[in-house]
């Protein structure tokens, strides 16, 4: 934390629960709460030009292009003062972590934590499989699923030894009720602050 600017990262493969705790650790903190696939859902629901542009790659299950991403986040901190943003989602690439570093230098704040959810492959594809049943996210089928681990796997994984590097990096059990990973995020997180 930096002149009341704070920022946290929560980062895992699709279905690790980023959007669940993130919606309960912005409120426990007080941050808001910025998640990109969120946003680019919201563009497709109202039609947008990026809306239509993203459908078709969120659809395949590969990233949304790096400068589009990162001028939408721009966009959302620019509002902001200071900055106290809980990332859901973002960054996604070595591009876009080093564009967030250099956004975050200019407001003279910094990232403070990454936070990983770890959370076996079995068990990530029971709940997205599970919600693709209740919510029929577009892209929660199961090739698209299969994209989606991989794409994580070679694009966004490496960003966790970037971030273990600089000492941010607080991994937690993702596995147990929603309730029960919330704890342990806090607890990690209280760890780490002292
Ligand atoms: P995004 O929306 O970020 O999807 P994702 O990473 O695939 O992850 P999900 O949202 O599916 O899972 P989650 O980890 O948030 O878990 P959740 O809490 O929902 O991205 C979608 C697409 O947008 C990308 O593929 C890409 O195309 C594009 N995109 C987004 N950001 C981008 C970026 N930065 N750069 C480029 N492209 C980008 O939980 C999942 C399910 O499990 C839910 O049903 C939930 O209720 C359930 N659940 C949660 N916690 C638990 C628990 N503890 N126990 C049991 N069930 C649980
Ligand atoms: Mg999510």
């Amino acid at each position: 934390m930096r002149g009341g600017h704070e920022v946290v990262l929560l980062m895992g493969p699709p279905g690790a629960g980023k959007g669940t705790q993130a919606n309960l650790l912005a409120a426990e903190r007080g941050l808001v709460q910025l998640s990109t696939g969120a946003m680019l859902r919201d563009h497709v629901k109202r039609g947008t030009e990026l809306g239509a542009r993203a459908k078709a790659i969120m659809d395949e299950g590969t990233l949304v292009p790096d400068d589009i991403i990162i001028g939408m986040v721009r966009a959302e901190l620019d509002e902001l003062e200071p900055i106290r943003v809980l990332l859901d989602g973002f960054p996604r690439t070595p591009v876009q972590a080093a564009a967030l570093d250099e956004l975050l230098d200019g407001y003279g704040a910094k990232v403070d934590a990454a936070i990983e959810l770890v959370v076996d492959e079995a068990e990530l594809v029971r709940r997205l499989v599970g919600r693709a049943e209740q919510e029929g996210r577009s892209d929660d089928n199961e090739e698209t699923i299969r994209k989606r681990m991989q794409v994580y796997l070679e694009q966004t994984r490496p960003l966790l030894d970037y971030y273990g590097e600089q000492r941010k990096l607080v991994s937690v059990d993702g596995v147990g009720t929603a309730q029960e990973v919330f704890q342990r995020v806090v607890a990690a997180l209280g760890e780490e602050a002292a």
